[in-house]
C-alpha cells in the first residue's frame, strides 16, 4: 500500500521503481556498482584535478552524478532489506540505518542492536511498538465539519478483517485494540484475523492466548483463519471475507490504527447505496517513530503500470467547498469497506492474481465499469504504517506485472496497449504467463460492464491517453548497439547515450504525429508532462511536449525502423559522433545525415514504421 504521492519527487530510476521491488533496483545497482568500479579502475592514479575539470564539461560528470544519486537511493534499499541469514546484523550498519535518523539516539548499543534486527525483519520499528500502549490516543485528524455530523442509530454492522504475515504481535494487537476502542460496540459484529502462514512463533501461542481471553468475555468475537500455505495478500482478503458474517465487511492490513468516528460515515454511505465501495482517508504511522503524520485528502488512482497512486480530489469535489463530502475515486489503494453480498455479486477479487499488487486497481475499474461506485470519505480516517520494506517475496515486480497484464487483458480493451507500453514489453508473445482469465472475462460479460473508454472519459479523466503511439522501447544506433538513448540526469534537459538497461529513463515512444517522447510515460494530467526530443539550435534537447508544441519548436522526426531519425524542419539527423571525452566513446549530435540507422524495440500491434 505504499502508493505514489507525487511524481515530482520521483527523481531517478530507482525511486520510480521503489514501489515495485528492490530487486530490480539491486540488479541495476549491482550493475551500476560494477560499472563504477570499472570507471574508477580506468582513471589513472592519482586522479589529476585538471582532468576532472575538463570532464565536467563533457558527459562523464553528468553520468557519474547520476550514478551517485542512484547509489544513494539504492544504498538505502540495500540497508533496509531484510537479512537473509538470521546471523548478527553488522555493527557497522548501525549508524547508517534510517531507523536511527530520528529515533533511538539514547539507546544502549545492545538495545540498538536488538531494535535494528527487528526493524530489518518487520520493516518498521517493532522495538518501539512493543513499548507503546496498545490503547494509545492518536490525534483526531478529521476535517472540522465531521465532528458535527450526526448519524442514525440503525446502521448496519461491520466485520473487520485484518490480514497479515509475520507481523509484529504488538502491531496486530494495537490494530485490534483501536478497532474495538473506536468503533461503536453495537456496530462491530466481529474481528477476523487472517494469518497468511506466518512462520513467526509469537503469532501462534501468544496471539491465540489473546484471542481466547477476549472470546471468553464475548464468545466468537475474534475469529482466526490460518492458511496452511502462503496465499498472498489477495487471496487472504477473500479468505477473510468468507469468514465474515456481518452485512458489511472492512478489509484491512493489520498495521493500522483507527481514528474516532471512522465507521459511522462509511456505514451510512453503504446503507444508502450498497453498490458503493468505500475507502477511508489514510494518514501515515511513521515506521521509525510511530508518530502519526497527516496526509492530505486524496482520491485513489493508478498509473499505466497499474501501480496505485494518490490523486488530487476531482474539481467537482473542490467546487462543493465541503471538505466532509465524499471524494469520488477512480480506484482503491488496498484497504476498503464493502457490502458483503455486493462484493460477491461483483466478483470479489481476482483470485487468479498472485501475491500482491493490481488487485485494488482491478476492483476499482471493475466496480465502476459494472455499475457501482468508489469513494473516499474524509470523515473516516485510518492511520497506516508505510513500511520501509515489504515482507512478502522480494521479487514483487514479476507478480505486479503479471497481475497488471491480467487487468489489461480482461478490462482495458484497446487501452491494454498502454500497460504493455508502460512495462516496456511486447504486446504479442510477451513470454509472460498470466494464467487463465476466461472466468474473469465471463464475469465481465455476465455483469454487462461498460468499456474502459467509458471509464477513462467518465471516471478517470485525469488519466493521459496515448492512442497515437505506434512504437516503443529503447532506441539503439547500429554503430554501437550496446548504447541506448537515455534521458540523462533530471537536473538538465540533455539526452545522453548510456549502456542499455531498458529502465524508465530509456523508454522511448514514437507517435503517429512524429514526436519522440523520452522517459517515463506521464500517467495523469496532474503529473509532469512528457519530454519530447527537440532540435534546439542544432543540439538535441528534451523539452516538455506541451511547451515545445506551443512554442512551435522543432519536435517532429521522420523515422522508420532501421532508418535515420531526421528532424522534419531542420533536416538534421540524430547521430552518434566519436568523442574521446565520453566514457563510452560516443556522444549524440544533430548533423547532416550520414545514413546512420536506428531501431526501436517494439511496434504496437497493427502499426507499421
Ligand atoms: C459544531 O457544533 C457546535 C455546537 O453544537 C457549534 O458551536 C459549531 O459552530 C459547529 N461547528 C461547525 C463547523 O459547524
Ligand atoms: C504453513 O505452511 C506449511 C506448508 O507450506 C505447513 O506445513 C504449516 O503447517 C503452515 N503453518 C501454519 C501455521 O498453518
Ligand atoms: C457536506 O457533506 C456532508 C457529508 O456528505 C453532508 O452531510 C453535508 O450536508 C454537506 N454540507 C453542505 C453544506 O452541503
Amino acid at each position: 500500500m505504499a502508493c505514489t504521492r507525487r511524481t515530482k519527487t520521483l527523481v531517478s530510476t530507482c525511486v520510480i521503481l521503489s514501489g515495485m521491488t528492490n530487486i530490480v533496483c539491486l540488479l541495476y545497482v549491482g550493475w551500476v556498482t560494477n560499472y563504477l568500479a570499472n570507471v574508477y579502475v580506468k582513471v589513472p592514479e592519482p586522479v589529476p584535478e585538471k582532468k576532472l575539470e575538463e570532464d565536467s564539461k563533457g558527459e562523464t560528470l553528468r553520468i557519474i552524478e547520476r550514478l551517485d544519486r542512484l547509489e544513494n537511493v539504492v544504498n538505502q534499499h540495500i540497508q533496509e532489506t531484510p537479512q537473509k541469514t538470521d546471523g548478527n546484523a553488522g555493527a557497522e550498519s548501525f549508524s547508517d540505518s534510517s531507523l536511527f535518523a530520528h529515533w533511538g539516539q539514547d539507546l544502549s548499543p545492545e538495545s540498538r542492536r536488538v531494535a535494528l534486527k527487528k526493524f530489518q525483519y518487520y520493516g518498521y520499528n517493532s522495538y518501539l511498538s512493543d513499548r507503546l500502549s496498545l490503547d494509545r490516543p492518536i490525534p483526531d485528524l478529521r476535517p472540522d465539519g465531521c465532528k458535527n455530523i450526526s448519524y442514525p442509530a440503525n446502521l448496519p454492522q461491520v466485520s473487520i478483517v485484518f490480514i497479515f504475515v509475520n507481523e509484529a504481535l504488538s502491531v496486530i494487537l494495537r490494530s485490534i485494540h483501536s478497532a474495538i476502542l473506536r468503533t461503536p460496540s453495537h456496530l462491530l459484529r466481529e474481528i477476523i484475523l487472517v494469518d497468511d502462514n506466518s512462520s513467526n512463533e509469537e503469532l501462534k501461542e501468544k496471539l491465540q492466548d489473546f484471542v481466547d481471553e477476549t472470546n471468553a468475555q464475548r464468545a466468537g468475537f475474534i475469529k482466526v483463519v490460518r492458511h496452511a500455505k502462503q496465499e498472498g495478500l489477495i487471496r487472504s482478503r477473500v479468505s477473510g471475507w468468507r469468514a465474515a458474517s456481518a452485512p458489511v465487511v472492512a478489509l484491512f492490513d493489520a498495521h493500522v490504527e483507527f481514528n474516532v468516528g471512522w465507521a459511522e460515515p462509511i456505514l451510512l454511505r453503504i446503507k444508502e447505496d450498497r453498490t458503493r465501495i468505500i475507502s477511508p482517508s489514510f494518514d501515515n504511522i511513521k515506521y521509525d517513530t510511530f508518530e502519526i503524520e497527516e496526509y492530505p485528502l486524496s482520491a485513489q488512482g493508478f498509473d499505466w503500470e497499474l501501480w496505485c497512486r494518490y490523486l488530487n480530489p476531482p474539481k467537482s469535489w473542490w467546487n462543493q467547498q465541503n471538505n466532509t463530502a465524499p471524494i469520488r475515486s477512480p480506484a482503491l489503494i488496498g484497504c476498503f469497506v464493502v457490502d458483503r453480498r455486493y462484493f460477491e455479486e461483483i466478483g470479489l477479487l481476482d483470485e487468479g492474481m498472485e501475491v500482491y499488487g493490481g488487485e485494488n486497481v482491478e476492483l476499482g475499474i471493475r466496480v465502476w465499469q459494472c455499475g457501482g461506485t468508489v469513494e473516499v470519505l474524509p470523515c473516516a480516517r485510518i492511520a497506516h504504517i508505510e513500511r520501509a520494506h515489504k515482507p512478502y517475496t522480494e521479487d514483487l515486480t514479476a507478480h505486479v506485472r503479471r497481475n497488471a497484464l491480467r487487468v489489461a487483458e480482461v478490462w482495458m480493451d484497446e487501452f491494454k496497449s498502454h500497460v504493455y507500453m508502460a512495462w516496456n514489453i511486447p504486446q504479442k508473445d510477451s513470454g509472460i504467463d498470466i494464467g487463465d482469465i476466461t472466468e474473469r472475462k465471463a464475469l465481465r460479460k455476465r455483469l454487462q460492464c461498460k468499456t474502459f473508454r467509458w471509464y477513462l472519459v467518465n471516471v478517470y479523466s485525469e488519466m493521459r491517453m496515448y492512442t497515437d503511439t505506434i512504437a516503443y522501447g529503447v532506441l539503439k544506433n547500429s554503430l554501437k548497439s550496446d548504447l541506448c538513448l537515455d534521458q540523462g540526469p533530471d537536473s538538465d534537459n540533455v539526452p545522453i547515450l548510456y549502456i542499455c538497461h531498458g529502465m524508465t529513463p530509456q523508454n522511448v515512444y514514437y507517435t503517429s504525429t512524429q514526436q519522440l517522447h523520452v522517459g517515463v510515460l506521464s500517467p495523469t494530467i496532474d503529473d509532469d508532462d512528457n519530454k519530447c526530443l527537440v532540435d534546439v539550435n542544432s543540439r538535441p534537447r528534451l523539452i516538455e511536449c506541451s511547451y515545445a508544441t506551443a512554442k512551435r519548436m522543432k519536435l517532429h522526426w521522420l523515422f522508420t525502423q532501421g532508418g535515420s531519425i531526421q528532424n522534419r524542419k531542420s533536416k538534421r539527423c540524430l547521430e552518434l559522433v566519436e568523442s574521446s571525452d565520453n566514457e563510452f566513446g560516443y556522444q549524440l549530435a544533430l548533423q547532416k545525415c550520414s545514413g546512420q540507422r536506428w531501431t526501436i524495440t517494439h511496434l504496437l500491434t497493427g502499426s507499421t514504421l
